[in-house]
């Protein structure tokens, strides 16, 4: 079976700050943001951490659990809306920080949250016909609002890292339906002009443009596809985790169940389950469908095998892709809560300091040697004579390494005896 996805992994900054912390600072009641929008906690970026850092530690993970994948990689695309340059993209960068092939194609792609599903749907049909080679996908975002905006307490950031190709048995991850529904318009809904370091929104029209995406894009894969099946899962793109309880409302309405205390009960089983490492981690714009599915994967482990689960991917400008997935005999361990335990907690000064700090940290002369003793695989050292500098720390891969392994081990075992 060609195209299928084998494997994901996940890397999320260094620190978060608590959306308490965030309520108090900013005077707005906490039940707004941890009932309202559905956010407990948002991810920030440490000085030295960007999304090239974030994409290679989730890629380099993906690799070092599937021995001799590096060799075989012929596709890597980057999907993003946070690119750091108008030419050359990040896959170029992991293409050195991963030592990947050099008969290999690299690029990066945008299309707001939505890059990561068209990374994803072009690697499959590349997939088709590469069948002994394996395609790289990789979604990574920080996502960014004004200070006092709305939208700053949804904010996060993170990477997650594909792994499409063949399998001969059922020792894949998910297989991805043939057929998807698609939904496009011209529409303002977000957006970042290249003079801006962070994204103009209008927050309620872009719900909305997101709700009348799904409806359309649902009813143009039921078209395509003549499937209609219940399924046993959904993950929607979670730009603020209320926003899937929003998606699955408006979709159950729109099959036909009016009933709010039966649309509420299926949501708590057949969504909510896999919300749990988005309200923590916050918005990661493309890869944000994928960390639900992770979510997932980490609660449910193998009970997932055979089961069926529907996705929809929401881009704002906007493309909107509704299609279906059944899980294989290989649901990655991610090590989630392991990832989300060693974060370090800052308060609300120390956040906006960050948040100054990685701005900065884009112009040229930011170059900073010292920058190399943070413990992270990858190092973001500034720009020097207008060139990003990255670093592989050899001193993590020295110290982390082991355990690392040890680490990977336990969750091979544990998936083994799951089987
Ligand atoms: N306790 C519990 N809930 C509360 C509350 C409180 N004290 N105060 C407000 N709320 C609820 C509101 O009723 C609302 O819920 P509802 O949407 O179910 O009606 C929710 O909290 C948000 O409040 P609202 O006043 O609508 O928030 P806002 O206008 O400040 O901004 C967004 C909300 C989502 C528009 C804003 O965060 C934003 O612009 N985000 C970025 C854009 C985005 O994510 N778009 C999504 C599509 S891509």
């Amino acid at each position: 079976m060609e195209g299928v996805i084998l494997d994901m992994s996940v890397s999320i900054p260094h620190y978060f700050v608590s959306h308490e912390a965030l309520a108090e600072a900013r005077g707005v009641a906490v039940g707004k943001y941890k009932i309202g929008l559905g956010c407990h906690s948002m991810a920030v970026c440490g000085q030295g951490e960007d999304v090239v850092t974030l994409a290679a530690e989730a890629a380099w993970k993906l690799l070092e659990k599937n021995a001799g994948s590096r060799e075989k990689i012929g596709l890597c695309i980057v999907g993003t809306e946070s690119g750091v340059d108008h030419s050359k993209p990040i896959s170029s960068y992991l293409h050195s920080l991963l030592e990947l092939p050099s008969s290999c194609r690299i690029f990066e792609i945008k299309h707001a949250c939505y890059s990561g599903t068209a990374a994803l749907q072009m690697a499959r049909n590349w997939s088709l016909q590469n069948p002994d080679e394996l395609a790289l996908i990789v979604m990574t975002d920080i996502a960014r609002y004004e200070r006092h905006s709305p939208g700053e307490s949804t904010q996060g950031g993170g990477a997650v890292a594909l792994l499409i190709g063949h399998s001969d048995d059922d020792d894949y991850f998910l297989e991805l339906s043939a057929k998807s529904g698609i939904h496009a318009m011209d529409v303002h809904d977000f957006w970042r002009p290249n003079y801006l370091s962070s994204a103009l929104v209008k927050g309620k029209y872009s719900i909305q443009c997101y709700l009348d995406g799904l409806v359309a894009a649902y009813d143009d894969y039921v078209r395509r596809s003549g499937d209609n099946e219940e399924v046993d899962y959904l993950a929607f793109h979670v730009p603020f985790p209320s926003m899937a309880r929003k998606a699955h409302n408006r979709l159950l309405k729109h099959q036909g169940i009016e009933d709010e205390e039966v649309i509420f009960e299926d949501f708590k089983e057949r969504v909510e389950p896999a919300l749990w490492a988005n309200r923590i981690i916050g918005n990661i714009y493309s890869g944000s469908l994928y960390l639900m599915l992770g979510g997932l994967c980490e609660l449910k482990g193998n009970e997932l095998s055979d089961k069926k689960i529907a996705l929809f991917s929401y881009g704002s400008g906007s493309c909107s892709e509704y299609f279906t997935g059944t899980f294989g005999q290989r649901i990655p361990q991610l090590g989630l809560r392991q990832l989300l335990d060693s974060r370090i907690e800052i308060d609300v000064t120390e956040y906006e300091r960050l948040h100054d700090a990685s701005l900065l940290a884009e112009r040229d002369g930011s170059y900073n040697e010292e920058l190399d003793l943070i413990p992270r695989p990858f190092v973001f050292l500034g720009v020097r004579e207008h060139e990003r500098i990255y670093r592989r720390n050899e001193a993590f891969f020295k110290e982390n390494l082991e355990s690392y392994e040890t680490l990977s081990n336990e969750l091979n075992a544990a998936t083994i005896q799951l089987h």
